[in-house]
């Protein structure tokens, strides 16, 4: 895939050209696949199928174990990307279960929660503006198991930076260190308890002041100070 400029979709029976913008790196992906199978994860989501280069690696990860599903949503992947990731998804030997939702984010994620279901791993990698970021994480935490990372795509972006420090502050996750700075992997500490008026402020910085992960960095030791004061904690 990584070598082609032109893919096969299922809404068409020639190759398409494919934009070189629209995937994630081979190191991106590998590290997604690493996490997915250093953490066990048998159940995972992602928001953006595109052209499907996320979904072949971690459907990769998933591969071996029959009672694995994944499950992809993206409301746009036959009308503007051409069925090009169902297609990709679909050679694969995939022993588990694939499921692509076409649907907006927030209605399939809504559903998933009606159905009380639970991830192991979500990729939110869908629409960047910071409103959809944290709509999308405040969604997907509902059906994320405590244990469970969550990863946000494109932290050089300032949307995504700032929704990243907002959860850091203020959520029950942690950073989990790892090599690829255009992500942050947030790991889920426990289901959401904050009472009703629950707000910790946080700074927001621009890109040319701080790389992505240092700013997080610096956002977690500003929390746990905060959190050591308050609880008068060693
Ligand atoms: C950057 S692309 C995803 C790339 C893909 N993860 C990869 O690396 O191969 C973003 C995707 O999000 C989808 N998208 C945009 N808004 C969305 C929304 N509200 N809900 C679900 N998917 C959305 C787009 O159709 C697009 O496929």
């Amino acid at each position: 895939m990584y070598g082609r400029g032109e893919l096969r979709g299922t809404e068409s029976d020639k190759p398409i050209a494919i934009d070189k913008i629209t995937k994630i790196s081979i190191e991106q992906g590998a590290m997604l696949n690493k996490l997915m199978r250093d953490h066990s994860v048998e159940r995972s989501l992602e928001i953006g199928l595109a052209y499907g280069f996320s979904t072949v690696w971690m459907l990769d990860a998933l591969c071996s174990l029959k009672e694995a599903e994944h499950i992809a949503i993206d409301p746009f992947q036959k009308k503007h990307w051409h069925g090009i990731g169902l297609a990709q998804a679909a050679r694969l030997e995939f022993a588990g279960r694939f499921e692509w939702l076409p649907d907006y984010s927030i209605h399939a994620l809504s559903d998933l929660i009606r159905k009380k279901q639970r991830f192991d791993f979500i990729y939110i990698d869908g629409n960047h503006r910071f409103d959809d970021v944290i709509v999308d994480f405040y969604l997907a935490d509902q059906i994320m198991r405590p244990g469970g990372l969550i990863v946000l795509d494109d932290m050089g972006m300032n949307s995504v930076r700032i929704a990243a420090n907002f959860i850091i502050n203020n959520r029950a996750y942690e950073l989990v260190e790892q090599s690829i700075r255009n992500i942050a992997v947030l790991k889920k500490k426990h289901d959401d308890d904050r009472n009703w008026k629950h707000f910790v402020s946080f700074e927001v910085h621009d890109s040319s002041k701080a790389s992505g992960l240092q700013m997080l960095k610096s956002s977690l030791r500003k929390a746990v100070g905060r959190c050591r004061r308050t609880f008068r904690c060693q």
